[in-house]
Formats: structure tokens, sequence, C-alpha cells
């Protein structure tokens, strides 16, 4: 869900869908936004995407210069009008904008219905704006605060008051939220991309931390209720095309051509005179060597890319690792001792299944390190040491870039292992890291010429079902393509380790059925072919990825998309790439929204 909220000198309505617009990749099944008219708090919501709210506000005429805005992701109660934010006390005098997730929600709405309350939605948000009705006493902060204080679980609150025009009460716990001040006005979102174009100094309000926005300026207040006057300010440096599409069709493709990029920056400055620089870890060659236990904990996509992970730590440092997702690692009783290393990657870096499981993982002794895109995200705030993914900021909800950036990190963090336990020598680093650059090159050969994807994609876009597979580093790569093409498609596709097809999927095969093989050159190989020519005798249509200069592949494959050749070892970061391109390529044909499927979210804060 996305926060965002204004008080200045123009008027709020637009500034409002504006910042929506930008933070609509985090949801978009409903949307609204409250402004302060005529001493009233005009509110406005809609079904469906935030496009469809600016249409109805448009032919308002609102003209109030301080408002609160919201798009959602259902949790408690299916996208409609009604559940949609901000939700309004009874009487309409406060509106609230939430994210996070009420745990005490039932009881709350049960109290406040007896002492006669009327609650109008599903939501669990509403319960906020009768608590602060009820607190209010001419303090909207006071009585955001009590509010709050009965509040169990996450929330990230803008609140607004009719009495008090002009003023929005922020406040957060376990859910993000940042503040600004612009030329014009102050600005509150849960998210920087929605002030980016307000300011580039933000303060990022901690837990339990409170901020008072007004016309005149922002006052800050800490855990206590005290006044903090000189609150830390964290300066972005990104640059306002990370919110635009920049000349591509979607957010999706201009992320996946900004792949190249991605590597070269998560690779700069990492190889010193021969030796790995990852100082940031704060973990010294001896400590890393007493590592003997690896986790890799993740969600999604950046599970994926612990899988891969899994096949470069065990292969070059010996260590044993697994991969597990968070939200069962977490309710597991996992075996960890002083020396089990806990690698927690996440993109967003707020993930609630992935924090929790740091969290559990710390108490229980282990060392964790993040792998994070976001600067002073909880993930990166709550581990030992971390190693950010150079992606920039990630639109599309479905991730490609910074999937990239979190392999080439893990790849890092698998040679300094090696390193430190003396498996690879120094030479061997220096070998794997420059061809570990070199992929960088590959991926924009592959991007410059995506011909044989697109036709592989006409092909199998009427399909109903499609398998991916692949041996070795090839299974873990289908794992993903397999699931970026049912994100963005909604065609139905798994993944299986190709040994294990004559095992239940070749069952699923017949005339024109699309197998989708990771095929690169790897010591399964031949394997891997004789699965092909198992899916071929049973009519399939095969679509295999494969190795420049491979022409015998093209004996067991209707259509063969070819990649430059590198180690097996570092083939998941060339092998991923076409099959974005191709689930994408198939998305497009089928009319889907590439950028902001159905369903989905970019992070799940919510367990
Ligand atoms: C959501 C997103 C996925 C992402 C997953 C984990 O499901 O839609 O793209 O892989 O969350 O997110 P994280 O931010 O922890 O990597």
């Amino acid at each position: 869900c996305g926060i965002v909220g204004y008080t200045g000198t123009r008027p709020a309505r637009d500034i409002l869908i504006e910042g929506l617009r930008r933070l609509e990749y985090r949801g978009y099944d409903s949307a609204g936004i409250a402004v302060e008219q005529d001493g009233r708090l005009a509110v406005v919501h809609r079904k469906g995407k935030v496009s469809g709210l600016a249409e109805t506000v448009g032919s308002l005429g609102l003209a109030g210069t301080c408002g609160i805005g919201h798009t959602r992701w259902a949790t408690h109660g299916r996208p409609s009008e009604r559940n949609a934010h901000p939700h309004t006390s009874c009487g309409g005098h406060i509106a609230v904008v939430h994210n996070g997730i009420i745990e005490n929600f039932a009881e709350l709405r049960d109290e406040l219905a007896a002492r006669g309350h009327e609650l109008t939605s599903e939501t669990d948000t509403e319960v906020v704006a009768h608590l602060v009705e009820e607190a209010y006493a001419g303090d909207l902060l006071q009585a955001v605060r009590e509010a709050a204080s009965r509040l169990i679980g996450a929330y990230a609150l803008a609140v607004a008051c009719d009495a008090e025009p002009g003023t929005i009460v922020a406040m957060r716990k376990d859910s993000p939220l940042v503040v600004g001040q612009g030329a014009d006005g102050a600005y509150v979102a849960s998210d920087m991309i929605a002030l980016i174009d307000a300011t580039r100094d933000v303060v990022v309000l901690g837990d339990g931390e409170a901020a008072k926005l007004t016309p005149a300026g922002i006052r800050y207040f800490g855990a206590s209720g005290e006044e903090v006057y000189d609150p830390k300010v964290t300066h972005v440096d990104w640059d306002v095309d990370v919110a635009e599409k920049g000349g591509y069709p979607d957010f999706m493709m201009k992320e996946i051509h900004e792949q190249p990029r991605v590597i070269r920056d998560t690779l700069a400055g990492r190889l010193v005179d021969g030796h790995l620089a990852i100082d940031e870890l704060d973990l010294s060659a001896e400590e890393l060597n007493l590592i003997d236990r690896v986790y890799v904990i993740a969600c999604g996509t950046s599970y994926h890319a612990g899988l891969i992970a899994k096949n470069l730590v065990e292969g070059w440092a010996r260590i044993p690792c697994e991969v597990e997702v968070a939200s069962e690692f977490r309710y597991r009783n996992p075996i960890i001792t002083p020396s089990t290393l806990v690698v927690a990657v996440s993109q967003s870096g707020e993930t609630a299944d992935t924090l929790a499981a740091i969290r559990d993982a710390r108490v229980k002794g282990a060392k964790v390190f993040g792998i994070t895109n976001v600067v002073g995200s909880p993930v990166a705030r709550e581990s030992d040491g971390v190693i950010y993914t150079k992606a920039n900021k990630e639109i599309a909800v479905a991730s490609t870039k910074s999937f990239l950036g979190q392999v080439v990190s893990l790849t890092l963090l698998a040679l300094l292992l090696a390193q430190s336990n003396s498996k690879l020598t120094t030479n061997q680093v220096r070998l794997l890291f420059g061809e570990l650059a070199d992929t960088a090159e590959q991926v924009e050969d592959i991007l410059s010429d995506t011909a044989a994807i697109d036709e592989a994609a006409l092909a199998c876009k009427d399909a109903a079902s499609a398998l991916f597979i692949g041996r070795g580093m090839g299974a873990a790569v289908s794992r993903e393509g397999a699931l970026k093409l049912k994100e963005i498609s909604y065609l139905h596709a798994e993944a299986y380790p190709a040994g294990e097809m004559k095992h239940g999927p070749i069952a699923l095969l017949d005339e024109g059925f699309p197998v989708i093989a990771i095929a690169t050159q790897s010591p399964v190989y031949d394997k891997l072919v004789s699965n092909l020519q198992e899916s071929k005798a049973r009519g399939a249509m095969v679509v295999a990825v494969a190795t420049e200069g491979d022409e015998d592949i093209r004996q067991h494959a209707d259509h063969v998309i070819y990649i430059p050749k590198v180690r097996d070892a570092l083939s998941a970061i060339t092998a991923s790439v076409p099959l974005q391109l191709f689930a994408r390529a198939i998305a497009v044909a089928r009319g889907c929204d590439v950028d902001q499927p159905r369903n989905l979210a970019k992070s799940v804060t919510v367990e």
C-alpha cells in the first residue's frame, strides 16, 4: 500500500494524485484521498487504479491545500470503494490512511461498537479513525498517540482532522514513513519516491516517532513524546528518472535493460589488489573462516536468488548451505550455532517474514548478513552486516534488476567465503571475479537481439500451462523463469528439476505443451538433452535456452534462444535474462498489465 500527505500553499488534490501515481506500484486495487474543503474533510474513494480516482477527483473542483491519500493492496476486506482509504470516524471529523496490519482490530472494533461507534468497512484501519476521534480533546498529535497506544501490530499512519485545518499527524511502528519539507509545503509518504519531486532531504521516522506537519513547517517527536529539534536527515540521490519509463513501454522493460549497469555498479570497487573488499560486512577473514553453515532466507524472487547461491557457496566455499523461504524458517526450529551465517535477501528490505526470520536468527545467536536494495531499510538496520545491490529503485512489481543484483551480490559473498577459508586461491578469485564482471557485457548482447525470444513467446502465448526444466544451476533458474511467467501473464507455469520429470510432470505433456529448458553448457548438459528428447517424443513444444555455438540442440528443440558462453557457475546471470523477456513478451501478447499484475504487491509488509 502507499501513503501520501501534503499541507502547504498549493491545492493538495494534484499533489496527492501525483504521489499516488508514484506509489501505485505498491498496491493498486483501490485508492482514495481526503482533502480539507471549507472546514470539512472531503473524501473520495475509487475501486481500481489511481487513474480512475484522478478522473473522479478532477470533476470535483477540490481546492483545499491539505490532504492525505492512499493506494491500497487489500489485506483485511476485499478491494472495494467501501474498504478504500482514507477511513473516517462517525462524524467524518477524522480521516486516516494506514499501511500495515492492526492485529487486535477485531477486539477494538467490538469494543468501539459497544460504545456506540458505527463501523462501516471490513478493514482493520477504520478502528484507528474511531479511536482517534474518541481520544481527541483539541490536540490531534496527542489523540493519535493515545490511539496508537491501543494498537497491536504494524502501522504507518497519516491522520487529518477538520478541527485543525492544515495539520497532518504522521506516526509509525514497523511500517515505513518518511517526511520532507518542500518549497511549497510539508510532505509525508510511505516511500521516498512520492517525495522526490518536492525534496531530496527526508526524515525517515523511527518506530514510535511522530511528526506534525503544518504549512508553517514540520515538528518531530520521539518515541516518548519529546520534541526532537535535530532529526537525522537522509539525502536521496536518485535521479527523477527512476520514476519515469524513459522511453520504454513499461517499467519492467526499462528495468530489464538496466541490468548490465546493475552488474557493473554492484561489482564496482569490490576487488582491490586481488582481494575482495566487502568491508561493510564488518567480519574479519578469521571470523568468516569459522562459518560452518549458511542459511539463505528470503521470499519470492529473492528466494530464487538464494537457490542459485546455494550452488556457489557449496561449490566454491564447501560450506553446507540451505535455502529456505522466510515464512517457513521463522516457524521452524532451525539448527543455529554461533558459527551459523544467515543471509537474508530482500529487495525492499521490509518483507515481514524475512524481517521476523532475521530477528529470530539473531536471538538464536546467528550472524546475519542482509542483501537488500534499500539503504537504511529494516533489513539493513537489523542485520549485522549488509551488502547493497545497486539496482536503484525498482518499480515493476515483478522483480528483474533487483534479482540480478542479488545474484551478483550472493556470488560475491560466496567468493568471499571461499577466499576466507582458502578453498579458492587469490588467483582463482581474481579469475572468477573477472568473468563475473564480463557478464555485464554478455547481458548487453542478449538484450541487443531479442528476436528468438519474441518468436518463442508468440508460439507459447496461448498455452494454458507451461513447464520449466533445468538441472543444477538451470534448475534454480527455471524456478525464477516459471515465477516470472505466472506473475505477469497469469499463464500457469511450474518448474521442475529435469531429472524429476519422469516422476510426474511428464504426464502433463501432449501435443504443443510448452517445455522451457535451460540447456546451457554444463556438466549435466547430456542428461538435460535426454529430457528434451523425452519431451519431444510426447509432442511437447520445446524452447531451449542454449549456449551460442551449440547447433546440436536444434534437433531437440522447436525454438532455441542462444546466450553467450559463460562458466556454469555464472550461468544463472545470463540465463535468467531471456526468461524475463520471454515472460514479459507473453504477458504483453496476452494483453496483461506488465508492471502491475493483479493481486500482487511490490513489498509484502504483512505476514
Ligand atoms: C513480493 C514481490 C516479489 C518479491 C517478494 C519478496 O512478492 O512481488 O517480487 O520477490 O515480495 O520481496 P523482497 O522485497 O523481500 O525481496
